[in-house]
């Protein structure tokens, strides 16, 4: 079954087509990677999608319904979810905070406010937590549960990111080099995490990733981008043996 569909999306910026006529699939419960040189277009591809970019042309659509007019956030309560390049976590806030602030509907954050009870807001809160710190302790950051997030190092705020996203309770999380700058160990767990949730919970995966071997090993389907277009869609065995990937992608990293 499609989870995700992206058809013909098309942004320029200045005159450069950063993505062009861009179309694939994303199954649900699949790990799709996105791969391609610097400047191919992912990000801003990743962009659309989630809702922070608009295209010029194209369109998305996640779970049967129309994105490309929603905002980031009505995208998001729709399951679908992104991790950024470079995180933006909220640095004065805890990193606690930072986790249950993506938590999906507070109670009193809607109607519910006039007739949710102090007790009823009051357990959710702390079901809430119990989330929050169980999320932190699979990125292991629980030890820092308590300290600004503005302490963290880059790698320890993409885990953050991680442990975000996965409290919105997503079908589909888009993950933008999840493993840069993310030490080995921790690397492989995060990529344990994303094998157990798509078997545990069906969690759908995009992921952007410069890492072949791990895309190779992790992945259902690779989607090649190349200066803004799709090169080809296959599974890591097709792709492998692409002579036009080995061109695009290998030549412009060596
Ligand atoms: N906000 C922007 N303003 C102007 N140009 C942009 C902007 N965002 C991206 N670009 C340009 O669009 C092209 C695609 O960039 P993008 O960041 O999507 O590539 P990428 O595939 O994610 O690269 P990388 O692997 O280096 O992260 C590049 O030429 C980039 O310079
Ligand atoms: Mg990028």
């Amino acid at each position: 079954m499609t989870l995700l569909e992206v058809r013909g999306l098309t942004r320029s910026f200045g005159g450069v087509r950063a993505v062009d006529e861009a179309s694939f699939d994303v199954a649900a419960g699949s790990i799709t990677a996105l791969i391609g040189p610097n400047g191919a277009g992912k990000s801003t591809l990743f962009n659309i999608v989630s809702g922070f970019l608009r295209a010029e042309r194209g369109t998305v659509r996640f779970a049967g319904r129309a994105m490309q007019r929603r905002t980031p956030h009505r995208i998001a309560r729709a399951g679908l979810v992104r991790t950024f390049q470079t995180p933006r976590a909220l640095t004065k806030l805890s990193v606690l905070e930072n986790v249950l602030l993506a938590a999906p509907h507070h109670p009193g954050e809607r109607l519910g406010r006039v007739f949710a009870t102090p007790r009823a807001v009051r357990s959710h809160e702390a079901a809430a937590e119990r989330e929050a710190r169980r999320l932190l302790e699979l990125v292991r950051l629980d030890r820092h549960a308590d300290e600004y997030a503005g302490t963290l190092s880059g790698g320890e705020r993409k885990l953050l990111d991680f442990a975000r996203v996965l409290m919105t309770e997503p079908r589909l999380i888009l993950l933008d080099e999840p493993m840069a700058g993310v030490n080995p160990t921790l690397g492989g767990q995060l990529l344990e995490h994303i094998l157990e949730l798509r078997e545990e919970r069906g969690v759908a995966f995009l992921l952007i990733e410069h890492d072949l071997d791990l895309v190779m090993r992790a992945s259902d389907t690779v989607v090649v981008m190349n200066e803004g277009r799709i090169l080809t869609v296959g599974t890591p065995d097709e792709v492998r043996r692409d002579e036009r990937v080995v061109d695009a992608y290998l030549g412009a990293q060596g």
